[in-house]
């Protein structure tokens, strides 16, 4: 019996020490999402998580998207990407879309949850379906597809991938203000505006309160 005396503690403080990982920075929070065209955890984070966070929160979101999962670029220039080359090429295209739409974040989610849903347009049917959706020329997301050696999107990307992925090292990563952390990343694959909400409800410039765990 004595020990359901400590149950709800425990879980209480959890929860708040779980929560109080996040802070905001200036007022705000960075949330950098590494995703990979034919994953079903990147799809759910983003059906589950992530658009319905950034409808309530978004105007205090730094969005950032580095489509590259578990690619690997070997010496000859040749990829391999985790769910094939499709995966490879559909990445591509979404590292060409965000670049063209860079500035425009609410487009960038609005693309990428376009691509991360059913028919999965890019991964699963090669189609400029959500190109096309989100008002991108489709001669310039073409040209950027076919000439990787006259950008550095892939380099960068490869770049950005790094560290989250060996702290996190599974897909999606999700990363706040810069920090990866994976047990921060496993509550956020959960419960992502319960964590977005509690940090700005922690600064009281956001004018957020009421949080639910
Ligand atoms: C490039 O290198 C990889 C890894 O060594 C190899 O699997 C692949 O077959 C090579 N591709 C070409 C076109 O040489």
């Amino acid at each position: 019996m004595a020990g359901q005396y400590y149950l709800v503690p425990i879980s209480l403080i959890l929860a708040f020490s779980y929560a109080s990982c996040v802070q905001t920075v200036n007022g705000r929070i960075k949330l950098t999402v590494g995703t990979a065209s034919g994953c079903s955890a990147t799809v759910r984070f983003f059906r589950d998580q992530l658009v319905p966070t950034y409808a309530l929160y978004g105007d205090f979101l730094d969005l950032e998207f580095v489509p590259w999962g578990r690619t690997v670029k070997h010496d000859n220039g040749t990829f391999t990407c985790q769910f094939g080359p499709n995966d490879c090429w559909a990445n591509r295209l979404h590292r060409c879309a965000l670049n063209i739409l860079k500035g425009n974040q609410k487009a960038q989610l609005e693309y990428m949850a376009c691509e991360l849903a059913p028919p999965y347009p890019a991964y699963g049917e090669s189609s400029f379906a959500c190109i096309q959706e989100v008002g991108i020329n489709i001669v310039q997301a073409d040209f950027c597809l076919n000439n990787p050696d006259l950008d550095t999107l892939d380099e960068d990307a490869q770049k950005a991938a790094v560290e989250p992925m060996a702290v996190i090292n599974l897909v999606p990563t999700i990363v706040f203000n810069d920090n990866p952390d994976r047990d921060v990343r496993n509550q956020a694959s959960q419960r992502l505006s319960s964590m977005v909400c509690f940090a700005l409800a922690d600064d009281p410039s956001s004018g957020i309160l009421g949080c639910q765990i």
